[in-house]
């Protein structure tokens, strides 16, 4: 299947600019959302067996969740779960609708299978995005997976006004989504990465939980550049705001070469980003005896990388590059994989993988 994808499908995409290839699948995906026939084919044909996971309160129907950024709008919400996906996260949204840079904005290394974007968080704003949840919802189309809803600062905010930015998106999404990822770890807003300190990243939590009568799960994303220092002092802000976990990592600014498009400004993702993000998992989990949830994002496209993530710690997974590299039929390889490890391993499910090697 991925050889099909590969030989057949990619080239089409990679003969096109990296973010026209990404507006054309999400259009189909949208087109696809809105017919049951396409969305029972692309279960029957790209659905995994059942791995799920139970956190914080809601059932997963399996690990491997739908990346922040790639459905930043909300234009295709009921096609992911039909992708096999276990869980999605949808934006960044801000408060307010945003361009975002200048294109091109998006960049295929293909030879080491990343990416580097500096999108710059383009998104339609919160209010729109809560009127095309609630659209989903009305035409009953909303996914029986558990969605997320990854919040990120306006570009025209400043710093010291960024709890309120926050607040006001989070306001009009909380009743429609079933957990929250404050992105404060982007680097293509600028300063952004900055309210990651935290006292400034304890002020926006403060704001969020008490605005969170709800009680929707909140979690935090860090970046693969923060020292060990640093995210200890994230973790420091775990119980007093009532974290529910934190998402590692987004995008890093860490480059293997400087040679071609590495040479490019922005975030990399993709396989050369695997291993910091391991590490960071590994570390946080080792630093909260397992106690604080992750969930593994960076580098994953194969059920071995999936492994190594739960292993160093991670309860849930993401992915995005390896979806663009690898095509759709990445869920279903994983999850095989993942299901055969587990039973050559004598575990019984995935809760009694995470963190074994750490
Ligand atoms: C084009 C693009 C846009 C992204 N936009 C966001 C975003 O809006 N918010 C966020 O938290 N992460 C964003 N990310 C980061 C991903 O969610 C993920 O953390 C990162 O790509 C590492 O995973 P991967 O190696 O599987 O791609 C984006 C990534 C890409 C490639």
């Amino acid at each position: 299947m991925s050889w099909l994808y590969k030989t057949f499908v990619r080239p089409n995409f990679f003969d096109r600019d990296s973010e026209e290839a990404h507006n054309l699948v999400i259009n189909q995906l949208s087109w696809a959302a809105r017919r049951n026939w396409a969305l029972g084919l692309a279960r029957t044909v790209l659905g995994g067996p059942s791995l799920p996971v139970e956190l914080f309160g809601l059932t997963f129907p399996n690990p491997i969740g739908l990346a922040a950024g790639m459905d930043k709008a909300g234009a295709a919400v009921p096609a992911w779960e039909a992708l096999g996906f276990g869980f999605s996260e949808l934006g960044g949204i801000t408060r307010h609708e945003q361009p975002g840079n200048p294109k091109p904005r998006m960049f295929r290394v293909i030879e080491d299978e990343a990416l580097i974007n500096r999108m710059g968080f383009n998104n339609p704003g919160a209010d729109a995005m809560a009127k095309r949840l609630r659209d989903w919802r009305d035409d009953n189309r909303w996914p029986a997976h558990p969605v997320g809803i990854n919040l990120g600062k306006s570009k025209v905010t400043p710093l010291d006004e960024a709890p309120e930015d926050y607040l006001y998106s989070f306001r009009l999404l909380k009743e429609l989504a079933d957990f929250f990822v404050v992105n404060v770890s982007s680097p293509n807003t600028p300063n952004l990465r900055q309210l990651q300190d935290k006292a400034a990243l304890g002020e926006i939590l403060a704001a969020l939980q008490e605005a969170n009568d709800a009680q929707r799960p909140i979690l935090v994303k860090v970046a693969p550049d923060l020292g060990f220092d640093a995210l200890d002092e994230i973790l420091e802000l775990i119980e007093p705001h009532n974290l529910a976990g934190l998402v590692a990592t987004n995008t890093t600014i860490a480059r293997p070469s400087e040679d071609g498009l590495y040479a490019e400004t922005g975030g990399m993702s993709g396989r050369p980003l695997a291993k910091r993000s391991t590490e960071v998992i590994r570390h946080l989990y080792q630093q909260t005896k397992g106690a604080v949830p992750l969930i593994g994002v960076g580098g994953i496209f194969t059920a071995e990388d999936a492994w190594e993530k739960i292993t160093a710690g991670a309860s849930l997974l993401q992915i995005y590059s390896g979806l663009v590299y690898e095509g759709p039929q990445i869920n279903r390889a994983i999850l095989n994989g993942l299901t055969k490890r587990l039973a050559n391993e004598g575990l019984a499910n995935i809760r009694d993988a995470v963190g074994i090697a750490s």
